[in-house]
Order: C-alpha cells, then sequence, then structure tokens
C-alpha cells in the first residue's frame, strides 16, 4: 500500500518507519527540515534497504496515497491542508488531539473533536481517527512484540467502512488489536481517553511505553 505520511514527527515519523518496515512504500513529508525527512526516509529503509520510503512534500505524499496518515497539531491543520490539495475521495488518518499550543489541555471535546473538525474541512476525504490513543515512545516496543500472544488494543473511529477497513490492517500491522469504537464522533470519547493514557504514560512511574488492552468477559 502507498501510505503519505503528512507531519513527520514523533508519530508520523515512527509510525511512518513502521509501515514502510512491514512493507508498505512511505513517503515522509511535512517538517522544518528537508535533511530531517530524507534521514527518515533512509533511516525507514533498513539496513538492508528492503523498505520503500522516501521524502516529499505533502502534495507529493497525498498524491497517488491509498492512505495518508496526518499526524501534526490540529492548529496546523489549514497550512497542511492547503499544501497536501485536494484530498477528495482519499482515506485520512488523523492521530491529531484537539490542544491548546502548549499541549496543555483538551481545547473542545463533548460537542466535536479533532477528527471531526478535520472532516469538516475536507468533506470528501474519508476521516478514520486512530493511533491517536498511545504515546509515540511504545510504537517500536508494541511492532516488536507483534508476534507474541496478548497485543495491546488500538481504538479507531470512521463514517467509512472500506477506509475504517484499510485503518484497521494498517493497526494490525503495527502490532495492534484494533477497536471499532463506531462512528467518527465517537472521536468525542476517545481524544479525552488519550489524555489519560498519556497522564498514566508521561506521569505515572512505569514510563511512557505504555499500551492498554481491553478485555471482554462473559458471553
Ligand atoms: N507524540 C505523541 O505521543 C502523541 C500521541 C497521541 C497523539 N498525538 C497527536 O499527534 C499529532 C502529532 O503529534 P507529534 O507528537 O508527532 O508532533 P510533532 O512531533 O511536533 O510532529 C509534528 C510534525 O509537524 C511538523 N511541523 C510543525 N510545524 C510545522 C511547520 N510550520 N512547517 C512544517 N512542518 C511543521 C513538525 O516538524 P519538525 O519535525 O521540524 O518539528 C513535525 O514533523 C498531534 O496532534 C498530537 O496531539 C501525539
Amino acid at each position: 500500500m502507498r501510505i503519505g505520511i503528512v507531519g513527520s514527527g514523533l508519530m508520523g515519523g515512527k509510525l511512518g518507519t513502521i509501515f514502510a518496515r512491514a512493507g508498505h512504500e512511505v513517503v515522509f513529508s511535512y517538517a522544518r527540515s528537508e535533511q530531517k525527512l530524507k534521514a527518515l526516509a533512509q533511516e525507514a529503509k533498513g539496513k538492508a534497504a528492503k523498505g520503500k520510503a522516501r521524502h516529499g512534500t505533502p502534495r507529493e505524499a497525498a498524491q497517488d496515497a491509498d492512505a495518508v496518515l496526518l499526524a501534526v497539531h490540529w492548529l496546523r491543520f489549514d497550512d497542511v491542508l492547503e499544501q497536501a490539495g485536494d484530498l477528495s475521495g482519499k482515506v485520512v488518518i488523523t492521530c491529531s488531539l484537539p490542544m491548546n499550543e502548549e499541549n496543555t489541555e483538551l481545547v473542545i471535546g463533548r460537542t466535536s473533536s479533532a477528527a471531526e473538525e478535520l472532516s469538516k474541512k475536507i468533506p470528501k476525504a474519508r476521516v478514520v481517527s486512530a493511533f491517536n490513543t498511545v504515546p509515540s515512545e511504545v510504537l517500536f516496543d508494541v511492532y516488536e512484540a507483534r508476534r507474541k500472544a496478548g497485543r495491546p488494543s488500538l481504538v479507531y473511529c470512521g463514517d467509512d467502512r472500506s477506509s475504517k477497513e484499510l485503518a484497521t490492517g494498517l493497526i494490525r500491522d503495527v502490532g495492534f488489536d484494533p477497536v471499532d469504537a463506531g462512528p467518527l464522533r465517537i472521536a468525542r470519547y476517545t481524544e479525552p481517553f488519550a489524555l489519560l493514557v498519556g497522564q498514566l504514560a508521561y506521569e505515572g512511574k512505569g514510563g511512557p511505553e505504555l499500551a492498554y488492552r481491553f478485555e471482554r468477559f462473559g458471553k
């Protein structure tokens, strides 16, 4: 699959690297230095240069992509969307949380979410909210542990069935057990939940390499 990474920071850089290692073709874009994007692509190819990764502009990343991962601060949505060009019909996976500029608190919730606000800006794209409920620090560990039993859960939501199926595949590729939380408006619940996970990861005693697992009991 071709995946355009728009926002190549902690989340986009790591997820893009994992997608490339899992066999996808990845284009890294949107960082403040081209050198960084270049290095990320090089690193994502791995030692054997097996992975397919390159860098480009957001427009190049989105152009032929089967899925676009939008991994930017939500206050950068307008800038990034302008640079990415027409995303009509595209599967856009967002991990963004609606934080203030200082990243200290959520600024919307209950009646909307970052994912829904994004979807309003690109109504012809098919937005899925995923990967936002885990810290970037745990991603490589989850990938390394993907063959072990008891995979961690990862909640995701969206309104379009086929784009959710595509996202499910990527979530599995990273090493998570996907949990369909329902339509995109459920991001109003998953986004604050991400802050709980963040609290435990960054303020808890065990360190930030934290994921979670839901278990059902009874019938
Ligand atoms: N980090 C986490 O653990 C985590 C977990 C869950 C959800 N999230 C959410 O995921 C999203 C991304 O988070 P992140 O931690 O990956 O953020 P980040 O590390 O700051 O990455 C953001 C990316 O956007 C780029 N960028 C910012 N301003 C730019 C500009 N003016 N021009 C060009 N590029 C620009 C950054 O460039 P540089 O590389 O040059 O800085 C970086 O590549 C956020 O909405 C966050 O709420 C993060």
